[in-house]
């Protein structure tokens, strides 16, 4: 069976520490040659920017190329379901793409937003495991409704700026922030995952009990805790949840609830358009980093201020973003 990269928590901590190691790696010494003669198929069914122009220039420095498909734009629309009629705007099964790819490239690389319109059927991941039960070679998830390259990049930011890789004893605070349109879980459920993985005191900020994450996500939060240390807890005052904190991880999200149904998140949402991350909330942390995965709305999610500090690390989060996959890549085709 091929080693896929489908989320951290199906891989060991050990092997996660290697991965980072091997990015650090990558960052010091740009080329190789780790991907001669492979080919990298992208699957692109939601925007990018930072993912694809990362994994596409990640793949030809270790000598391999990459190939962008966009189902549906400039690829066939595909049908994920087994058994189904395909008599509507599929042209072709998942099961033909996932192994037909499999026999053109070494590596498929995944990206498949929820569809906002059923918690119950986006939280399965159908399209991210549909791809990995056909495909013959290793999948990797570009963001699903989680994240886990995000994941690497952001772990490997924070152990470069404390200098360490034992992030023991940081107080983490995940803060959900204001935006104008409900938003993918997806960063959240990892930052969630990582941080704990990592056994850090977590606070996830979020404006009411509505916005706590899937119960999937929690409970692996709440694992990690048992088998990590650290500490989880769930906050919705935002002063309390900064004080002290050494790391602010921002993000939007839409509240799992409303998932097809968002009229009635909208007023909620916008009563709490003030935990945008701003100064004076940063003042109330221990001298704390602030972080976000990008792309972000200045002056709606997070201030000038604050993405303009010497203390926000966005920016190294992005670029590690280009490490972490050549040494996910490396990995999964060794
Ligand atoms: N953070 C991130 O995945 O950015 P893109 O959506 O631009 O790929």
């Amino acid at each position: 069976m091929p080693l896929h990269f489908l989320n951290t928590q199906d891989w060991s901590r050990p092997d996660l520490d290697a991965l980072l190691d091997d990015a650090r790696h990558f960052k010091q010494s740009k080329l190789g040659d780790q991907l001669r003669g492979k080919s990298v198929a992208l699957l692109f069914f939601n925007p990018s920017m930072r993912t694809r122009t990362s994994f596409e220039l990640g793949t030809f420095q270790l000598g391999g190329h990459a190939v962008v498909l966009q189902p549906g734009k400039d690829a066939w629309p595909i049908e994920f379901d087994v058994g189904t009629v395909m008599d509507g705007e599929a042209e072709e099964h998942i099961a033909e793409v996932a192994r037909v790819l499999s026999r053109y490239a070494d590596i498929i690389g995944v990206r498949a937003f929820p569809k906002f319109v059923d918690w119950s059927v986006d939280r399965q991941d159908r399209v991210l495991n549909a791809i990995a039960t056909y495909a013959d070679v290793p999948v990797i998830n570009m963001e699903t409704i989680t994240h886990p390259c995000q994941e690497l990049a952001h772990i490997m930011a924070l152990q470069e700026h404390f200098g360490t890789t034992d992030l023991r004893g940081k107080k983490y605070v995940l803060t959900w922030t204001y935006h104008p349109k409900p938003l993918n879980t997806a960063v959240a459920n990892s930052a969630l995952t990582i941080a704990t993985r990592m056994g850090m005191d977590v606070t996830l900020l979020c404006p009411t009990p509505e916005y706590i994450l899937d119960e999937r996500y929690m409970g692996w939060a709440a694992q990690n805790v048992a088998e990590h240390g650290g500490s989880l807890q769930v906050s919705h005052d935002i002063d309390s949840a900064y004080a002290g904190a050494d790391i602010v991880y921002a993000k939007s999200w839409g509240a799992l609830p409303y998932f097809g149904n968002w009229g009635p998140e909208l007023p909620i949402r916008e009563q709490h358009k003030h935990f945008m991350v701003d100064e004076r909330k940063m003042s109330l942390t221990n001298d704390g980093v602030f972080s976000h995965c990008l792309p972000l709305r200045r002056n709606v999610k997070a201030s000038d201020a604050v993405m303009d500090s010497p203390r926000c690390i966005a920016i190294n989060e992005a670029e590690n973003r280009l490490h972490v996959q050549k040494a996910i890549m490396a990995r999964v085709v060794r």
